[in-house]
C-alpha cells in the first residue's frame, strides 16, 4: 500500500471537514429575512441559460412584460439581464459560475434562471460543476421547494427538498484514491437539516396541514440520514398540532404510484438527492418535468427556475421550439409570490392550469406534432387576458 495514496487521502479528507466545520460556523449565525416590502427597485436577475435555456426563457420574458408593465414602469420591479451564465463562457473561466457573474448575481434581491448545461464525466466540456449546486451553495439557498399538484386526481405535494449539501455539497470532491478506488461523500449537518424541516413544518402549519413525511434511507444510509430523522424528530416537538412519519426513498418512490396512497402525501421533506430523484418522478403525474418549477430559498436570496436541466437531448434532436416552456413560467409564478406580487402569480398559476391540465386547446408535449413554445405561450396570454378567467379555473378545479 502506498504511504502517499493515503497521506492524499487523509489531507483531502481533512480539508473537506474543516471547510464544512466553517460553513456549519456561519450558518449558526443568525441571519434576518430580506423584506421585500421596503425595496425599490426589487432587482430581479434573469440568466437565459444554454439548450433550451433561452427559448423557454423568451416565453417566459413575454407574460412577464405582460403581467408586469405597471411595476416596471413605476420602478417597482426592475429587470437585470445576466449574461454570463452560458456553458461557453463557464467553460472559458473554467468556473462552474465566474466571478464577475456571482458579482452580478449578488448585486440582485432575486434572480430567474433558465437551465444551464451541467457538464459530465467523459463529455464533450470540462468537468466543472454544475452551475446551479453552485449558486445553491454560493448564495445559500437552503430551500428547493417544488409543488406538484394534479387536482383531478387528488394530489397535491409540497415537496422541501434540502439544496445545499447531502451528497450534492462535495459532489465535484470527491476522491479517486486509486486507479481502482473513488469515493465520493454525502454530509448532512444538524443546523442543515434543521432549517429545512422547521420550513416544511411551518408551511404545514400555515397551511392547516397536519401530517409531513420526512424521506430518507436511514436503516442503510444510517449516519447521515439518521442524523436528517433525529433532527426531524427534535423539530417536531415544537409543532405539536403536526404529526410526522418516516418513509424510506425506495418505498416512497413505489407509493408515488399507488392511487390511493399517494393522494394521503402533502408535505414531503427530505434530503438533496432523493429530493432530486423525487420530485422528477412527482412532477411526471403533472405532465412532465416540463410542467413544474422550483424555488430556491435563502434568507438573503431567491433563485427560481425550472426542475430539469438544459434538455441536450432535444437540441440534438432538433426539438428545441418545442420545449415546454411551463416550468419556468410556475417557477416565475413563484418568484411573484415570493416578493409579494400575489394577484399577477396567481393570474399567471390559473393560465398554466387551465391550458395545460383542463381546456388543453393547444397540447405541448416537446415533440414535434404539438405545440411550439411560441404558439403556447400565446395561447397562456390570450387565457390571461380574458377577464372570466378565474371563474373558468374555480369550475374547473371545483
Ligand atoms: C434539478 C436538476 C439539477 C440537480 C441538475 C441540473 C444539476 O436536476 O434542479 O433538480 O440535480 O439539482
Ligand atoms: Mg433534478
Amino acid at each position: 500500500m502506498s504511504v502517499e495514496v493515503l497521506e492524499k487521502a487523509k489531507a483531502h479528507f481533512e480539508d473537506i471537514v474543516k471547510g464544512q466545520i466553517e460553513r456549519v460556523e456561519r450558518m449558526k449565525q443568525a441571519q434576518d429575512w430580506l423584506d421585500f416590502s421596503t425595496l425599490k427597485p426589487i432587482k430581479v436577475g434573469v440568466c437565459w441559460g444554454d439548450g433550451i435555456g433561452p427559448i423557454i426563457s423568451q416565453e417566459t420574458q413575454r407574460l412577464l412584460e405582460y403581467l408586469l408593465k405597471d411595476e416596471v414602469k413605476e420602478g417597482k420591479i426592475q429587470f437585470v439581464p445576466i449574461e454570463g451564465l452560458t456553458i461557453e463562457n463557464r467553460v472559458k473561466h473554467n468556473k462552474a459560475i465566474p466571478d464577475d457573474v456571482l458579482e452580478e448575481l449578488k448585486a440582485c434581491h432575486v434572480i430567474l434562471k433558465a437551465p444551464t448545461t451541467t457538464p459530465e464525466k467523459g463529455g464533450p466540456y470540462p468537468n466543472i460543476e454544475s452551475a446551479n449546486v453552485a449558486m445553491r451553495r454560493e448564495l445559500d439557498l437552503f430551500a428547493n421547494v417544488r409543488p406538484v399538484k394534479v387536482p383531478k386526481d387528488g394530489i397535491d405535494w409540497m415537496f422541501f427538498r434540502e439544496n445545499t449539501e447531502g451528497a450534492y455539497i462535495l459532489g465535484s470532491r470527491g476522491i479517486q484514491a486509486t486507479e481502482d478506488i473513488a469515493f465520493d461523500f454525502k454530509v448532512i449537518t444538524k443546523q442543515g437539516a434543521e432549517r429545512i424541516l422547521r420550513m416544511a413544518f411551518d408551511y404545514a402549519q400555515k397551511n392547516n396541514i397536519d401530517n409531513i413525511t420526512v424521506v430518507t434511507k436511514a436503516n442503510v444510509i444510517k449516519t447521515t440520514d439518521g442524523l436528517f430523522l433525529e433532527t426531524a424528530e427534535r423539530v417536531a416537538k415544537d409543532f405539536p398540532g403536526i404529526t410526522w412519519e418516516g418513509w424510506y426513498i425506495d418505498i416512497m418512490t413505489a407509493k408515488l404510484i399507488d392511487p390511493r396512497r399517494r393522494t394521503q402525501f402533502h408535505v414531503i421533506v427530505l434530503p438533496n438527492l432523493y429530493g432530486d430523484i423525487l420530485t422528477d418522478e412527482a412532477a411526471e403525474f403533472q405532465g412532465g418535468v416540463g410542467t413544474a418549477g422550483s424555488a430556491n430559498i435563502g434568507k438573503r436570496y431567491s433563485m427560481f427556475e425550472a426542475i430539469h436541466g438544459s434538455a441536450p437531448r432535444m437540441m440534438k434532436e432538433g426539438r428545441g421550439n418545442y420545449a415546454d416552456p411551463s416550468s419556468l413560467i410556475r417557477a416565475a409564478a413563484m418568484m411573484l409570490r415570493h416578493i409579494g406580487i400575489n394577484e399577477k402569480a396567481e393570474k399567471l398559476e390559473m393560465s398554466l392550469d387551465v391550458c395545460g391540465q383542463y381546456e388543453r386547446k393547444l397540447v405541448i408535449t416537446g415533440r414535434t406534432n404539438s405545440a411550439s413554445a411560441r404558439d403556447y405561450c400565446d395561447y397562456l396570454l390570450e387565457t390571461i387576458k380574458k377577464p372570466n378567467l378565474k371563474q373558468k379555473w374555480e369550475e374547473y378545479t371545483k
